[in-house]
Parts: C-alpha cells; structure tokens; sequence
C-alpha cells in the first residue's frame, strides 16, 4: 500500500506494544516504509521474534522484549516517544474463559500501566486495540458505536475495561487516545497453529498441507472479514486525527459481510484443491453475525479502507503459499 497521503513530523518515534505479534509486526513494517523510527515492546509469548528479524539491521527500529504488566518496563519503553499504538494483548475467547484471571492482568492492567506511562512521558497519542467483541449478545445489524450488549466472555469485558479507561485518560489526564475496534482482521503473518487461531490462516494452511478443517458450527455464520492493510491505515489516520476523536473507540473493519462457508470454498477454489471440510460444535462465546457499521470511523479519523474482502484473501493466501 501507498501511505502517501500520510505524513508525520520527521523522525517521529512510534511505539509498537505487542509489535511481534501479527497486526504489531505489520504496523512496525509500515511506519518503517514511512520513514519513522519505531521500538517494538513484546514479551513474545503469542507473538514471534521471526515476525521482526527482517528489521533488526534497521536504524530506526529497536525492539525490547518486556512485559506490559511491568510498569518500569512501561515507562522505559515509552520515553521519547510521540504515538504509542498499543496492540499487546492475549487474543482468543475462548481461551479468556478458561484463564480469567490472567486475562485481567495482563489485558486490562497491562493497559492501565501503558496509558500512564504513555501520559508521564507526554506522549501525542494513544492509539489501542480494542475488538468487535465488545458488542457482546447485541442483536442488530450492523455493529454501531453506542448500540453494545451484553459481554459474552472475559476477553470482550477487558477490551471494554481499556474502552473505559482510556476514555478516563482522554478526561482527566491530557492523553489524547482513540479505541479502535478491530473486526476480525487477516492478512501476511497471522499464526495459522494453534487451538486458538484464527480461522483464515487456519484453513490455509491445513488446506496447503492436505488436512480437511474442522469448522465450529454450521458454517453460516458471518464476519466482517477485516484486511491488515486497512487496519494499519485506521492506525495512522488516528494518530492524526483531530480532538473530535479523543476517547472515543470506533469500529474498524470493511463493512462487508461474509459467511464462513464460502470463505472456506474460496479457499479451496484459489487452492485448487477438494477438500470437504468437518463440522464441529459451536464455540462458548461466539455470536453467529457480525458485521460493521464504519461511518463514525468515516467522520472522524478520515478512515476510508480500500482493501475490500476478495482483494485481501488473494493477497493473504499468495502470501502463505510463499512462506509456509
Ligand atoms: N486479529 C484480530 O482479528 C483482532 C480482532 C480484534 C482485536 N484484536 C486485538 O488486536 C491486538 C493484536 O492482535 P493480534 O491478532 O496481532 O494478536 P497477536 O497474538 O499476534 O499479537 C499480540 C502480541 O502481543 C504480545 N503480548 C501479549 N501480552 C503481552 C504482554 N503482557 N507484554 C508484552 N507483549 C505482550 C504477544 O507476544 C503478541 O506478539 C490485540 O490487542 C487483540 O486483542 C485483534
């Protein structure tokens, strides 16, 4: 993608929290093509020190490998710096529901030590991940900031919990930050292992090796299948965007909605191989429809994705075909 329509202060220094993770690792590697420097906070337990090793010979690249939960690692981390995009969390509901309160910890205090540090060292903007989950059990489609429901797992109650604490950080202490609510993103460099991974990478790879996947439920529920690329451009357009934004979260995705099911034959047709998948049971914490209403997003950070689903799953499929 072109980012010539962004433009930051020369020799900005962004800092990636969870910048070894799959969205952290694309962020790093765009604002590095921007020209900027960036220092990448993880402590790689999900995420992978192969997702950063092609930055290490780069000037304006450093890496710390720490843990949000330590916050003098915090403070360290954020000195000097002018936007902080922090993406450091463990993902996944169903595996917040089986570790609550590690979810708690490092979700929701690892938060709460990155929003004060980043307002101890005046940092410009605090731009963080927040996720679609937090719409809970809400019925009506699409997803619109301020229509949320009840929360189905501790995973969305710590994304909510950041909500509302970043929100206390833009009132009261002279952080600006924006919340932007990632729906289902996929793309270069998300893991494809694991009982917990998402499933496009998932049904890829276990397509590319000859392996039928299991899909949980009946296939027809549907997402708003959300390309890296405009993600990453959410990212930048909030660090620029105006007061207007400041504690709010918006919803960030393409607008779109696909059903499992088909996502799973358009793999198998850009593969070209014929597999029939096998059914599961549904996932405790899963809701059968989401998708996003991106028009508050539109007005206030400028936000205009131009990755739609179908360019996207090209692009992520060429992707793993090459580097698995
Ligand atoms: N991928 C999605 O579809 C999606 C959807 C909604 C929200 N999100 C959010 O986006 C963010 C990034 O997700 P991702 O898909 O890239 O996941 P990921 O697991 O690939 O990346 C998360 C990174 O954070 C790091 N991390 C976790 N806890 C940490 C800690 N205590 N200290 C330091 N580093 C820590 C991990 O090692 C990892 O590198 C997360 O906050 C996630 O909740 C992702």
């Amino acid at each position: 993608m072109s980012y010539s329509n962004i433009n930051f202060p020369e020799n900005s220094l962004f800092l990636v929290t969870g910048g070894a993770g799959f969205i952290g690792s694309n962020l790093c590697e765009a604002i590095l093509n921007l020209g900027c420097k960036v220092r990448c906070l993880d402590d790689l337990s999900t995420g992978k020190q192969s997702n950063v090793d092609m930055f290490a010979d780069n000037e304006r690249y450093e890496f710390i490998k720490g843990d949000i939960k330590d916050f003098d690692i915090c403070m360290k981390a954020c000195e000097g710096v002018d936007y902080v995009l922090h993406q450091a969390a463990w993902g996944s509901v169903p595996r917040s529901i089986e570790m609550p309160l590690f979810y708690c910890k490092n979700n929701i205090d690892g938060t709460l030590n990155m929003l004060e540090a980043a307002r101890q060292n005046k940092v410009k903007k605090f731009v963080y991940a927040s996720s679609s989950s937090v719409y809970g059990d809400e019925p009506a489609l699409p997803k619109k900031e301020g229509v949320e429901g009840n929360l189905l797992s501790p995973y969305a109650l710590t994304k909510l919990c950041n909500e509302e604490w970043a929100k206390q950080y833009s009132m009261h202490y002279n952080l600006p930050t924006v919340g932007l609510r990632y729906f289902n993103v996929f793309g270069r460099r998300q893991d494809p292992d694991g009982a917990y991974a998402a499933v496009i990478p998932k049904f890829i790879k276990l397509l590319l090796n000859g392996i039928a996947p299991t899909i949980n439920g009946d296939g027809k529920q549907s997402r708003d299948f959300t390309y890296i690329e405009n993600v990453i451009e959410a990212n930048f357009k909030a660090c620029l965007a105006d007061d207007r934004a400041n504690g709010k979260a918006f919803n960030i995705a393409y607008g779109g909605r696909e059903y499992l099911i088909d996502i799973y034959y358009e793999i198998t047709k850009a593969l070209d191989v014929q597999i029939e998948p096998n059914f599961g049971p549904d996932r405790a914490g899963d809701i059968k429809h989401s998708n996003a209403d991106i028009s508050k997003a539109r007005e206030f950070l400028g936000y205009d994705p131009s990755y739609d689903f179908a360019t996207g799953l090209k692009n992520a499929i060429d992707w793993y075909k090459n580097n698995l």
